[in-house]
């Protein structure tokens, strides 16, 4: 490949969805946790983002180093690091005019582990970073990577609402990896492209919470039942402790979570420019399960100016897929228990 080609090739999106862009307009996203193992890569793929024109990142430690790195790239996006004792400030100057703020901020898995596990870490971190949020930019999209997602989004609900500037239509439990792992794995039996293998995987982000609906699936007739549907709904819902067993004790899923989360970031951005009929899944606060106790759960959502504009029911699902909503909806229940209680005890 020629001087040139090789220019121009890492100019052309790979993928189309990843980098789509609908309009010019000021986007300004801030990365919380921009250092660690998903906010570095997160932070280089919107940076490559033709939609993020400013990019603001902040870590408690390290953020100006990466902001750095990063910023010699020679995209739009205007990149800032932010830390406690930096020169540009720290995370109040980080959010202040900040639209989208995507937070993969915490202390990851180790094997052996659960997401719940690292809850008490996470919760108060997750919250001390939902306060600043709700005082500087109470208007942003609130994108939320750090687990225990169940828990963690209504813990930012508690935080926004308790400031009062809490818009259900705009705090997001990124749950896309998921939905990237579902496309993955099923694309892999089936022989399809993984990018015409959708699968909407609802519920949460966690263990059996996680519900991928196969039957919805064009390419999911093939593995509707039996040990091999078995087989994947279980790779589904813990492959994440695939990564976490090969990474051997160095954390869990960063690259494919990074992508994940940038896809997701485009697909919000491109609705918040006007784009219509955008879609993604995401936990957000729903009223599909409110009657048995649950205020969030994930479907597809269509995405808006203002951020989620209609949230799509389950739909038909096999019997199947019933007993796996079943299971999840308890557990569900639980997690999001865990953190409203949480969060009036440690307000
Ligand atoms: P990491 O430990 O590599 O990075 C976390 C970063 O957060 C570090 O740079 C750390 O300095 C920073 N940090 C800690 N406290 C902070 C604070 N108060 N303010 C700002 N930054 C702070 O962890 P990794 O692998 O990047 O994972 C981050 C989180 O994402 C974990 O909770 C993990 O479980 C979660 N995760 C979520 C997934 C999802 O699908 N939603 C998938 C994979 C991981």
């Amino acid at each position: 490949i020629g001087r040139t080609a090789l220019r121009s090739a890492l100019r052309t999106p790979t993928s189309a969805r990843l980098f789509s862009s609908s309009a010019a307009s000021n986007r300004a996203v801030a990365v919380l946790g921009a250092s660690g193992g998903i906010g570095q890569p997160l932070s280089l793929l919107l940076k490559n983002d033709p939609l993020v024109t400013q990019l603001r990142l902040f870590d408690v430690r390290l953020a100006p180093g990466v902001a750095a790195d990063i910023g010699h790239v020679n995209t739009p996006a205007v990149t800032t690091g932010y830390s406690p004792d930096g020169p540009e400030g720290g995370l109040e100057k980080a959010l202040e005019g900040a639209e989208v703020i995507v937070i993969p901020a915490g202390v990851p898995r180790k094997p052996g582990m659960t997401r719940d596990d690292l809850f008490n870490t996470n919760a108060s971190i997750v919250r001390d970073l939902a306060k600043v949020a709700a005082k500087v930019a109470p208007k942003a999209h609130l994108c939320i990577i750090s687990n225990p997602v169940n828990s963690t989004v209504p813990i930012c609900r508690e935080v926004f609402k308790k400031a009062g500037v809490y818009d259900p239509k705009k705090l997001y439990g990124v749950t896309t990896l998921d939905v990237t792992r579902a496309s993955t794995f099923l694309s892999g039996i089936s022989g399809a492209k993984p990018s015409e293998t959708i699968v909407p995987v609802v519920g949460g982000h966690s263990g059996v919470t996680i519900v991928p609906l196969l039957s919805q699936a064009a390419q999911g007739s093939s593995v509707q039942a039996g040990e091999q549907y078995e087989k994947l709904v279980h790779r589904i819902q813990f492959g994440g402790d695939e990564v976490v067993k090969a990474k051997d004790g160095a954390g869990s899923a960063t690259l494919s979570m990074a992508y994940a989360a940038a896809v997701f970031t485009n697909s919000l951005l491109r609705a918040l420019n006007g784009e219509k009929g955008v879609k993604e899944c995401a936990y957000v606060e729903s009223p599909l399960y409110k009657d048995q106790g649950v205020d969030f759960f994930a479907t597809p959502v269509t995405l808006g100016t203002d951020g989620v504009e209609e949230i799509h029911p389950v739909g038909k699902i096999s019997s199947e897929e019933e007993k796996l909503i079943e299971a999840c909806v308890p557990e569900l229940k639980k997690n999001i228990e865990k953190g409203v209680s949480w969060c009036a005890e440690n307000p």
